[in-house]
């Protein structure tokens, strides 16, 4: 696994709220990446994200008072506005040759797509020149929303909560229910992978047969599995003609040794449908038993052992360290990334 220093993808959008976590007028204080950063919303409904740190002398901003305008820091009563620039200094004297605005709390990137407030995590200093990616594409038009369905924290660093994400095997051990699949039921699945700009695909296939879950989908159902690093997964579910459903895993690096897991679902199928009750559940029990096994990972990992990725089951996991590996790479070469993974076809038995 990477060591600590090399374990976080910066120059990277990730996930920090979904629209109702972050009302107006609020602030919220939130880890990632280790970085303090607090969060609001403002009265015009744009959310921003500043350092967590009073530049005067460190208080958290997230414990000063908010108006929807500005921030007033609760030790001397500073006041910042949304992009950290300070407004007033109260203590000052009227006639003071100081110009308050040249003071300013560092402020990261934010932007809201699709219901979800994201969160740029620069590698270094940002100037107001910097030009920044596009935000990570989910493969939804921008004005539609995602239905949140369930965030938990992991007890594991961005590596192997990534891998869990993408790894195949453990669904025999982990994911049984009654109503998914039972251990019995293994099967040899053979899967075409190809490269996408920032990670791989599982092809468009019917999924299968040995899966209860997909059989409650009548009416012609294929599906596509889109991997991007930092932390993204992507299932595109297409139900005949007319209708699809998109779930969309992220994962949010909090610190070296937790990370967050949204699981956002959209579907054009209507909300009162019966396909949410099973869905819902589906995504419950599922995300249940991953930090179920997450937590006993984190007691085995304690002991420091030494770990291996091995075979084809293990294949999307050795591809996730190429990406990072590129990626790091591009951004100390100051090059543009270009994903060089080539794909092909992975043979496992689930
Ligand atoms: S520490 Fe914030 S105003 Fe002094
Ligand atoms: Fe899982």
């Amino acid at each position: 696994m990477d060591t600590e220093s090399n374990l976080y993808l910066k120059n990277m959008w990730y996930v920090a709220f979904y629209e109702q976590e972050l009302k107006k007028g609020n602030l919220i204080p939130k880890e990632i990446m280790g970085e303090k950063i607090v969060f609001g919303r403002d009265n015009r409904g744009l959310p921003f994200a500043l350092k967590d740190n009073c530049p005067h002398r460190g208080v958290p901003l997230s414990c000063g008072h908010f108006d929807g305008d500005r921030i007033q820091c609760c030790y001397h009563g500073w006041e910042f506005d949304t992009t950290g620039v300070c407004q007033k200094i109260p203590a000052l004297a009227p006639d003071t040759p100081i110009q308050v605005n040249k003071i300013k709390a560092p402020s990261y990137p934010c932007r809201e797509v699709n219901g979800i407030v994201w969160v740029f995590m620069p590698a270094s200093k940002m100037s107001s020149t910097t030009v920044l990616p596009q935000v990570t594409d989910l493969l939804l038009a921008a004005n539609k929303k995602f239905r949140h369905v369930e965030k938990v924290v992991l007890p594991c660093n961005i590596d192997h909560s990534v891998i869990g994400l993408i790894d195949p095997a453990h669904v025999t051990f982990v994911h049984q229910s009654w109503f998914w699949r039972s251990k019995k039921s293994s099967k040899l699945k053979i899967k075409n992978f190809e490269p996408s700009p920032m990670g791989f695909k599982m092809a468009r296939h019917a999924p299968s047969n040995n899966s209860k879950g997909y059989k409650l989908l009548k009416g012609g159902t294929s599906t596509e599995i889109d991997f991007q690093i930092p932390g993204t997964r992507i299932e595109h579910i297409q139900i005949g003609e007319k209708h699809e459903i998109i779930s969309i895993t992220t994962l949010t690096p909090l610190n070296d040794q937790e990370t967050e897991l949204n699981q956002f679902f959209y579907s054009t199928l209507a909300a009162s449908s019966w396909f949410w009750w099973p869905l819902r559940l589906l995504g419950r029990t599922f995300i249940g038993q991953d930090l179920g096994i997450f937590m006993k990972l984190k007691k085995g990992l304690e002991n420091n052992p030494n770990l291996m990725l091995v075979g084809e089951p293990d294949a999307q996991a050795r591809w996730y360290y190429e990406l990072k590996k590129q990626w790091q790479k591009a951004r100390q070469d100051e090059t543009q990334f270009s994903n060089t993974l080539t794909g092909g076809q992975l043979k496992w038995v689930t």
